[in-house]
């Protein structure tokens, strides 16, 4: 199936979400993808945006791995997609050019804070899923390529900047090897879309400068989509799964 047929794009904050829906003219109703989830999906006839929701007992985003699979395996299984976005936002590198508002596409996606020191479970707990080769329609659109790495934590541990700088992550997020790891199950086509609100290197703290960056970060986020979403569904064929 041509990969811009019938694309999915799965997020965990609705203020990260709204700009995208709305740039995309995903303004229906949606609809609830399971009586105990809050999982929620937006369709129009070319593309589709899945939404975790509130968590029932903290009345806040559920953002993380978690609720990310979760909401990732109910819509696939719904719409059957062609491929699937992990979209939203990210910390950024300075020591690898990274920049606020900087928008990274997904060349490979790890896990860096499953540490398991047995043998057989290193690699299982690292991740390294699956991600569907868009280099050539990222760096068209002045994406910047390369690993996107999930963790649970909006901060990191020295172990984490460690694991991380040895696949020389670009972005640094909590959802994306989730969605990547169900996305393998299915056997779909699966990349994430970034855009940095903070820089993981720098002195000020990630909470800050994520509240401080977030609206600029989701604007570029929610223009990038549309261009990705736009180029992979006009370009049809070209774009057919490579795997
Ligand atoms: N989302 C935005 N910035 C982040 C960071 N530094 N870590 C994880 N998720 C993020």
């Amino acid at each position: 199936m041509p990969l811009g047929e019938r694309p999915l794009i799965v997020m965990a904050m609705e203020a990260e979400a709204a700009p995208v829906r709305s740039t995309l003219n995903l303004e229906t109703q949606s609809e609830k993808l399971h009586p105990a989830f809050t999982s929620e999906i937006w369709e129009s006839t070319h593309v589709c945006l899945a939404l975790n929701g509130q968590d029932q007992r903290y009345g806040v985003d559920s953002i993380a791995s978690q609720p990310a699979a979760i909401t990732s395996m109910l819509a696939i299984e719904r719409v059957r997609p062609s491929l699937v976005i992990s979209a939203g936002t990210a910390g950024g590198f300075v020591k690898r050019g990274g920049h606020i508002g900087q928008v990274c596409l997904a060349d490979s996606c790890y896990f860096h804070d499953r540490r398991i020191q047995l043998e057989a479970f290193e690699a299982y707990g690292n991740g390294n899923y699956p991600v569907v080769d868009l280099g050539d329609i990222g760096k068209s659109l002045g994406f910047q390529l390369g690993a996107v790495s999930t963790g649970n934590a909006l901060d990191a541990t020295e172990a984490d900047l460690v694991r991380m700088d040895s696949y020389q992550a670009i972005a640094k997020d909590m959802e994306a090897a989730s969605v990547a790891w169900i996305c393998e199950q299915f056997n779909v086509p699966f990349t994430a879309l970034k855009a940095i609100t903070d820089l993981v290197d720098s002195d000020e703290s990630t909470a800050e400068q994520f509240v401080s960056n977030f609206e600029i970060a989701t604007q570029r986020l929610s223009d990038a989509t549309k261009e990705l979403i736009e180029l992979i569904t006009t370009e049809g064929e070209d774009y057919a799964i490579r795997t």
